[in-house]
Protein backbone atom coordinates (compact mmCIF):
# COMPACT_ATOMS: atom_id res chain seq x y z
CA UNK A 1 0.00 0.00 0.00
CA UNK A 2 1.67 3.20 -0.80
CA UNK A 3 0.41 6.97 -0.38
CA UNK A 4 -0.59 8.96 -3.30
CA UNK A 5 0.62 12.91 -3.48
CA UNK A 6 -1.50 14.84 -0.63
CA UNK A 7 -2.00 17.53 1.71
CA UNK A 8 -2.62 15.19 4.12
CA UNK A 9 0.37 14.11 6.32
CA UNK A 10 2.29 11.24 4.51
CA UNK A 11 4.73 9.87 7.43
CA UNK A 12 4.23 6.10 8.13
CA UNK A 13 1.73 6.06 5.54
CA UNK A 14 0.06 2.54 4.93
CA UNK A 15 2.68 0.58 7.10
CA UNK A 16 1.16 0.79 10.66
CA UNK A 17 -1.51 -2.23 11.35
CA UNK A 18 -3.83 -1.65 14.07
CA UNK A 19 -3.86 -4.56 16.58
CA UNK A 20 -4.29 -5.09 20.28
CA UNK A 21 -8.16 -4.12 20.10
CA UNK A 22 -9.11 -3.81 23.70
CA UNK A 23 -12.71 -5.00 24.16
CA UNK A 24 -15.66 -2.25 23.79
CA UNK A 25 -18.80 -3.87 22.83
CA UNK A 26 -21.07 -2.93 20.36
CA UNK A 27 -19.77 -2.43 17.08
CA UNK A 28 -21.71 -1.28 14.56
CA UNK A 29 -21.37 -1.97 10.89
CA UNK A 30 -22.73 0.11 8.36
CA UNK A 31 -22.81 -0.78 4.83
CA UNK A 32 -23.35 2.58 2.89
CA UNK A 33 -25.10 1.08 -0.31
CA UNK A 34 -26.93 1.82 -3.20
CA UNK A 35 -27.23 -0.30 -6.09
CA UNK A 36 -26.94 3.05 -8.46
CA UNK A 37 -23.71 3.99 -9.56
CA UNK A 38 -22.20 7.67 -8.69
CA UNK A 39 -24.77 8.18 -5.95
CA UNK A 40 -22.07 9.34 -3.71
CA UNK A 41 -21.75 6.45 -1.86
CA UNK A 42 -17.78 6.82 -1.76
CA UNK A 43 -17.96 10.44 -0.55
CA UNK A 44 -20.45 10.03 1.96
CA UNK A 45 -18.25 6.58 3.35
CA UNK A 46 -15.03 8.24 3.33
CA UNK A 47 -16.43 11.72 4.55
CA UNK A 48 -19.26 10.54 7.06
CA UNK A 49 -16.34 8.53 8.40
CA UNK A 50 -13.55 11.32 8.25
CA UNK A 51 -16.12 13.77 10.10
CA UNK A 52 -17.08 11.30 12.87
CA UNK A 53 -12.89 10.51 13.52
CA UNK A 54 -12.84 14.10 14.21
CA UNK A 55 -15.50 13.86 16.78
CA UNK A 56 -13.27 11.23 18.53
CA UNK A 57 -15.13 8.29 17.44
CA UNK A 58 -13.12 5.35 16.37
CA UNK A 59 -14.32 4.32 13.00
CA UNK A 60 -12.81 1.78 9.98
CA UNK A 61 -13.76 1.76 6.89
CA UNK A 62 -13.78 -1.06 4.67
CA UNK A 63 -13.19 0.01 1.16
CA UNK A 64 -15.22 -3.52 -0.46
CA UNK A 65 -15.17 -1.72 -3.87
CA UNK A 66 -12.65 -2.78 -6.72
CA UNK A 67 -12.99 0.61 -8.22
CA UNK A 68 -10.85 1.31 -4.52
CA UNK A 69 -12.56 5.08 -5.01
CA UNK A 70 -12.45 5.20 -1.02
CA UNK A 71 -8.78 4.27 -0.90
CA UNK A 72 -7.42 6.50 -3.37
CA UNK A 73 -9.88 9.22 -1.93
CA UNK A 74 -7.80 8.89 1.63
CA UNK A 75 -4.93 8.96 0.04
CA UNK A 76 -3.86 5.48 -0.79
CA UNK A 77 -3.32 3.16 -3.64
CA UNK A 78 -3.36 -0.20 -3.87
CA UNK A 79 -0.22 -2.12 -3.36
CA UNK A 80 0.44 -5.14 -1.35
CA UNK A 81 0.15 -8.51 -1.19
CA UNK A 82 -2.54 -9.22 1.55
CA UNK A 83 -6.27 -8.19 0.32
CA UNK A 84 -9.80 -7.75 1.42
CA UNK A 85 -9.95 -10.43 -1.13
CA UNK A 86 -7.71 -12.97 1.20
CA UNK A 87 -9.92 -12.23 4.37
CA UNK A 88 -12.86 -13.03 2.53
CA UNK A 89 -11.82 -16.55 1.55
CA UNK A 90 -10.58 -16.84 4.77
CA UNK A 91 -6.87 -17.15 4.17
CA UNK A 92 -6.23 -14.47 6.51
CA UNK A 93 -7.72 -12.42 9.22
CA UNK A 94 -9.34 -9.51 8.56
CA UNK A 95 -7.87 -7.67 11.11
CA UNK A 96 -4.43 -8.42 9.76
CA UNK A 97 -5.47 -5.74 7.05
CA UNK A 98 -6.23 -2.53 8.74
CA UNK A 99 -4.20 0.37 8.36
CA UNK A 100 -4.25 3.98 9.34
CA UNK A 101 -5.96 6.18 7.80
CA UNK A 102 -3.06 8.76 8.42
CA UNK A 103 -6.20 10.42 10.83
CA UNK A 104 -6.82 10.45 14.23
CA UNK A 105 -9.55 7.57 15.12
CA UNK A 106 -10.12 6.65 11.28
CA UNK A 107 -8.47 3.15 9.87
CA UNK A 108 -8.68 1.67 6.57
CA UNK A 109 -9.20 -1.70 5.04
CA UNK A 110 -8.42 -0.77 1.62
CA UNK A 111 -9.26 -2.28 -1.86
CA UNK A 112 -7.40 -4.09 -3.87
CA UNK A 113 -7.31 -5.00 -7.55
CA UNK A 114 -8.08 -8.68 -7.18
CA UNK A 115 -11.30 -8.21 -5.59
CA UNK A 116 -13.36 -8.12 -8.75
CA UNK A 117 -12.05 -11.64 -9.00
CA UNK A 118 -14.27 -12.50 -6.07
CA UNK A 119 -17.29 -12.60 -6.82
CA UNK A 120 -16.90 -15.86 -9.72
CA UNK A 121 -14.76 -17.76 -6.43
CA UNK A 122 -17.75 -16.74 -4.17
CA UNK A 123 -20.19 -17.56 -5.93
CA UNK A 124 -18.84 -20.91 -6.89
CA UNK A 125 -18.13 -22.00 -3.31
CA UNK A 126 -21.60 -20.79 -2.32
CA UNK A 127 -20.38 -18.59 0.45
CA UNK A 128 -21.51 -15.21 -0.66
CA UNK A 129 -24.00 -14.38 1.61
CA UNK A 130 -21.73 -15.34 5.04
CA UNK A 131 -17.98 -14.44 3.71
CA UNK A 132 -18.05 -10.72 5.12
CA UNK A 133 -19.90 -12.20 8.20
CA UNK A 134 -17.36 -14.52 8.76
CA UNK A 135 -14.09 -12.12 8.36
CA UNK A 136 -15.91 -9.30 10.87
CA UNK A 137 -16.39 -11.68 13.13
CA UNK A 138 -13.23 -11.43 14.75
CA UNK A 139 -13.73 -7.56 15.12
CA UNK A 140 -17.23 -7.91 16.32
CA UNK A 141 -15.97 -9.48 19.07
CA UNK A 142 -12.93 -8.06 20.08
CA UNK A 143 -12.54 -4.77 18.68
CA UNK A 144 -11.72 -0.72 19.32
CA UNK A 145 -14.04 0.84 17.05
CA UNK A 146 -17.29 2.02 17.46
CA UNK A 147 -18.46 2.32 14.02
CA UNK A 148 -17.20 0.13 10.91
CA UNK A 149 -18.25 1.06 7.62
CA UNK A 150 -18.39 -0.87 3.93
CA UNK A 151 -18.11 1.22 1.10
CA UNK A 152 -20.05 -1.02 -1.16
CA UNK A 153 -19.89 -0.99 -4.99
CA UNK A 154 -22.38 -0.49 -7.45
CA UNK A 155 -24.24 -3.47 -8.03
CA UNK A 156 -26.62 -6.08 -6.25
CA UNK A 157 -24.13 -8.46 -6.64
CA UNK A 158 -21.71 -10.88 -4.66
CA UNK A 159 -19.78 -8.33 -2.88
CA UNK A 160 -22.98 -6.02 -2.18
CA UNK A 161 -25.02 -9.17 -0.97
CA UNK A 162 -21.80 -10.18 1.31
CA UNK A 163 -21.73 -6.58 2.74
CA UNK A 164 -25.27 -6.63 3.52
CA UNK A 165 -25.48 -9.92 4.85
CA UNK A 166 -22.77 -8.98 7.38
CA UNK A 167 -24.32 -5.46 8.32
CA UNK A 168 -26.56 -4.24 11.12
CA UNK A 169 -27.62 -1.09 8.80
CA UNK A 170 -27.91 0.52 6.17
CA UNK A 171 -27.34 3.87 5.12
CA UNK A 172 -28.22 4.73 1.34
CA UNK A 173 -26.85 7.75 0.18
CA UNK A 174 -29.40 9.35 -2.60
CA UNK A 175 -29.03 11.83 -5.27
CA UNK A 176 -31.28 14.33 -6.04
CA UNK A 177 -32.91 12.87 -8.90
CA UNK A 178 -36.26 11.21 -10.15
CA UNK A 179 -34.83 7.80 -10.96
CA UNK A 180 -33.32 7.31 -7.63
CA UNK A 181 -36.47 6.49 -6.16
CA UNK A 182 -36.33 3.18 -8.30
CA UNK A 183 -33.34 2.45 -6.89
CA UNK A 184 -34.43 3.03 -3.63
CA UNK A 185 -37.36 0.80 -3.64
CA UNK A 186 -35.22 -2.08 -4.68
CA UNK A 187 -32.85 -1.82 -1.88
CA UNK A 188 -35.33 -1.54 0.25
CA UNK A 189 -36.24 -4.71 -0.91
CA UNK A 190 -33.08 -6.55 -0.68
CA UNK A 191 -32.59 -5.51 2.78
CA UNK A 192 -36.31 -6.97 3.21
CA UNK A 193 -35.10 -10.20 2.06
CA UNK A 194 -31.87 -10.56 3.55
CA UNK A 195 -33.93 -9.92 7.13
CA UNK A 196 -36.52 -12.25 6.26
CA UNK A 197 -34.39 -15.32 5.31
CA UNK A 198 -32.42 -15.07 8.61
CA UNK A 199 -29.08 -14.48 6.99
CA UNK A 200 -29.26 -11.19 9.28
CA UNK A 201 -32.01 -11.03 11.24
CA UNK A 202 -31.17 -7.75 12.81
CA UNK A 203 -30.19 -5.42 9.47
CA UNK A 204 -32.17 -2.55 9.65
CA UNK A 205 -32.20 0.10 6.90
CA UNK A 206 -30.71 3.38 8.99
CA UNK A 207 -31.01 5.75 7.08
CA UNK A 208 -31.19 7.82 3.34
CA UNK A 209 -29.02 10.66 3.38
CA UNK A 210 -29.59 13.11 -0.22
CA UNK A 211 -26.95 13.82 -1.88
CA UNK A 212 -25.51 16.16 -4.85
CA UNK A 213 -28.31 18.83 -3.79
CA UNK A 214 -28.61 21.37 -6.36
CA UNK A 215 -31.99 23.45 -4.86
CA UNK A 216 -33.87 23.13 -8.17
CA UNK A 217 -37.47 21.96 -8.61
CA UNK A 218 -36.79 18.59 -9.21
CA UNK A 219 -34.46 18.37 -6.24
CA UNK A 220 -36.14 19.86 -3.72
CA UNK A 221 -39.76 17.20 -5.55
CA UNK A 222 -37.50 14.28 -5.10
CA UNK A 223 -36.45 14.68 -1.40
CA UNK A 224 -40.47 15.77 -0.51
CA UNK A 225 -41.71 12.65 -2.09
CA UNK A 226 -38.61 10.82 0.17
CA UNK A 227 -40.00 12.44 3.00
CA UNK A 228 -43.69 11.87 2.22
CA UNK A 229 -42.92 7.80 2.34
CA UNK A 230 -40.03 7.41 4.70
CA UNK A 231 -39.88 10.36 7.11
CA UNK A 232 -38.14 8.56 10.03
CA UNK A 233 -35.64 7.34 7.14
CA UNK A 234 -34.47 10.45 5.58
CA UNK A 235 -31.45 12.79 6.72
CA UNK A 236 -32.83 16.35 7.56
CA UNK A 237 -29.06 17.34 6.43
CA UNK A 238 -28.54 17.30 2.89
CA UNK A 239 -25.30 17.34 1.15
CA UNK A 240 -25.13 19.99 -1.66
CA UNK A 241 -23.36 19.59 -4.71
CA UNK A 242 -20.30 21.06 -4.81
CA UNK A 243 -17.04 20.49 -6.88
CA UNK A 244 -15.03 20.65 -3.78
CA UNK A 245 -16.30 17.14 -2.93
CA UNK A 246 -15.23 15.98 -6.22
CA UNK A 247 -11.78 17.32 -6.43
CA UNK A 248 -10.70 16.47 -3.15
CA UNK A 249 -10.19 12.75 -3.83
CA UNK A 250 -7.72 13.94 -6.26
CA UNK A 251 -5.55 15.22 -3.35
CA UNK A 252 -6.27 12.09 -1.48
CA UNK A 253 -7.81 14.58 0.63
CA UNK A 254 -11.13 14.51 2.43
CA UNK A 255 -13.70 17.53 2.02
CA UNK A 256 -12.97 18.41 5.46
CA UNK A 257 -9.34 18.96 4.98
CA UNK A 258 -9.46 20.49 1.37
CA UNK A 259 -12.43 22.74 2.33
CA UNK A 260 -13.32 23.03 5.84
CA UNK A 261 -15.23 25.72 5.65
CA UNK A 262 -16.83 24.88 2.61
CA UNK A 263 -20.81 24.08 2.23
CA UNK A 264 -19.92 20.47 1.69
CA UNK A 265 -17.49 20.00 4.42
CA UNK A 266 -20.20 21.39 6.76
CA UNK A 267 -22.75 19.49 5.68
CA UNK A 268 -21.00 15.92 6.30
CA UNK A 269 -20.46 17.68 9.67
CA UNK A 270 -23.94 18.14 10.58
CA UNK A 271 -24.36 14.78 9.27
CA UNK A 272 -22.26 13.11 11.38
CA UNK A 273 -23.72 14.89 14.21
CA UNK A 274 -26.91 13.92 13.17
CA UNK A 275 -25.97 10.05 12.44
CA UNK A 276 -24.85 10.54 16.42
CA UNK A 277 -27.78 11.74 17.70
CA UNK A 278 -29.76 8.88 15.38
CA UNK A 279 -27.37 6.56 17.29
CA UNK A 280 -27.69 7.57 20.86
N1 LIG B 1 -21.78 16.46 -3.12
C1 LIG B 1 -21.14 16.30 -4.28
N2 LIG B 1 -20.96 17.35 -5.10
C2 LIG B 1 -20.32 17.20 -6.29
N3 LIG B 1 -19.81 16.06 -6.74
C3 LIG B 1 -19.98 14.98 -5.96
C4 LIG B 1 -20.66 15.04 -4.70
N4 LIG B 1 -20.67 13.79 -4.16
C5 LIG B 1 -20.04 13.02 -5.04
N5 LIG B 1 -19.61 13.70 -6.11
C6 LIG B 1 -18.89 13.21 -7.29
O1 LIG B 1 -19.76 12.36 -8.02
C7 LIG B 1 -19.07 11.23 -8.48
C8 LIG B 1 -19.69 9.97 -7.87
O2 LIG B 1 -19.52 10.06 -6.46
P1 LIG B 1 -19.09 8.78 -5.62
O3 LIG B 1 -17.87 8.14 -6.20
O4 LIG B 1 -19.06 9.19 -4.21
O5 LIG B 1 -20.35 7.87 -5.91
P2 LIG B 1 -20.49 6.30 -5.74
O6 LIG B 1 -21.92 6.06 -5.50
O7 LIG B 1 -19.53 5.79 -4.74
O8 LIG B 1 -20.05 5.80 -7.18
P3 LIG B 1 -19.86 4.25 -7.58
O9 LIG B 1 -21.25 3.73 -7.69
O10 LIG B 1 -19.13 4.29 -8.88
O11 LIG B 1 -19.09 3.59 -6.49
C9 LIG B 1 -17.62 11.41 -8.08
O12 LIG B 1 -16.93 12.01 -9.14
C10 LIG B 1 -17.70 12.36 -6.91
O13 LIG B 1 -16.54 13.12 -6.73
MG1 LIG C 1 -18.11 4.24 -4.87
Amino acid sequence: MIAQGSGVDQQNIGLKKVGGFCRIPGVKVIAIANQKGGVGKTSTAVNLAAALAARGKDVLLIDVDSQANASSALGFSVAGEQSLYQALIGNCRLEDLIISANRRHLSLVPSHMDLSGVEVELTQGGEHTSCMQRALAGLRENSAFDYVFLDTPPSLGVLMTASLCASDEVLTPMQCEFLSLEGLSKILFVIEQIRDSGIQPSIIHEGILMTMYNNTNLANQVIDQVQENLPDKIYETVIPRSVRVAEAPSFGRTVLEHDPEGTAAWAYKNAAKEFLRRHR
